[in-house]
């Protein structure tokens, strides 16, 4: 929420683990209906930490879960692709590295897991996640013209995997 005040901590207090179960589900719950303009359904949640548990991930400070972060992977026109769904950081922890933590891990496994590519979708006024995937190497591959419920416009962006036998040597930065 706008005005709260940030919290201190150090980098090395944050703890991360990946979806461990019903016990984890109303935390990610509560932090993405808190910060996410879009509604989902507990059913979404669902599908998403039941089908793709290794994708998900937690960020703890003390006890207190702080960000969140979940995705799928699956065959998609004949690639087979990562697909970030929710990325969370409670507003006073932000600006430390935890999305991008967060998320550096679920691309991780989706690269181990074969992906040829990530993509998620990001309204086009939200500066701070353009600028985190940004610099992460993603590159906006499409406008969708009143894709929220809200009406605002979102920007597909999609990180592509450099292939090894062109590039043995390339490296993303994110590795
Ligand atoms: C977007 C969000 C997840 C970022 O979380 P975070 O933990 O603060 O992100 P990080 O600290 O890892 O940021 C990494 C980089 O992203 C960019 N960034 C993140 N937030 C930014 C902001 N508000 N303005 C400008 N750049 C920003 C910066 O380049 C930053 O690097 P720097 O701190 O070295 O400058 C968080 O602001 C959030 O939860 N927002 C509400 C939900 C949301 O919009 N989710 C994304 C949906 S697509």
């Amino acid at each position: 929420m706008e005005g709260e005040e940030k919290a201190e901590f150090s980098a090395s207090e944050v703890e991360y683990v990946s979806y461990g179960g019903e016990h984890h589900l109303p935390l990610i719950m509560n932090l993405v209906d808190q910060e996410l303009s879009e509604p989902y359904s507990i059913f979404t949640y669902r599908y998403f930490v039941y089908l793709w548990p290794n994708l998900c991930f937690l960020a703890f400070h003390k006890g207190k879960c702080v960000g969140t972060v979940v995705c799928k992977m699956g065959d998609h026109r004949h690639t087979f692709r990562g697909y970030i769904a929710m990325l969370v950081v409670l507003n006073s922890y932000r600006g430390k590295g935890i999305a991008t933590e967060l998320v550096t891990r679920s691309i991780k496994v989706m690269m181990e897991s074969g992906c040829e590519e990530v993509t998620l979708e990001a309204e086009v006024t939200n500066k701070g996640a353009l600028a985190l995937y940004g610099r992460l190497g993603f590159i906006r591959a499409k406008r969708l013209f009143r894709y929220y419920l809200n009406g605002v416009d979102a920007f597909r962006l999609k990180l592509l995997f450099p292939r090894p036998e062109l590039n043995s040597t390339a490296n993303p930065g994110w590795l």
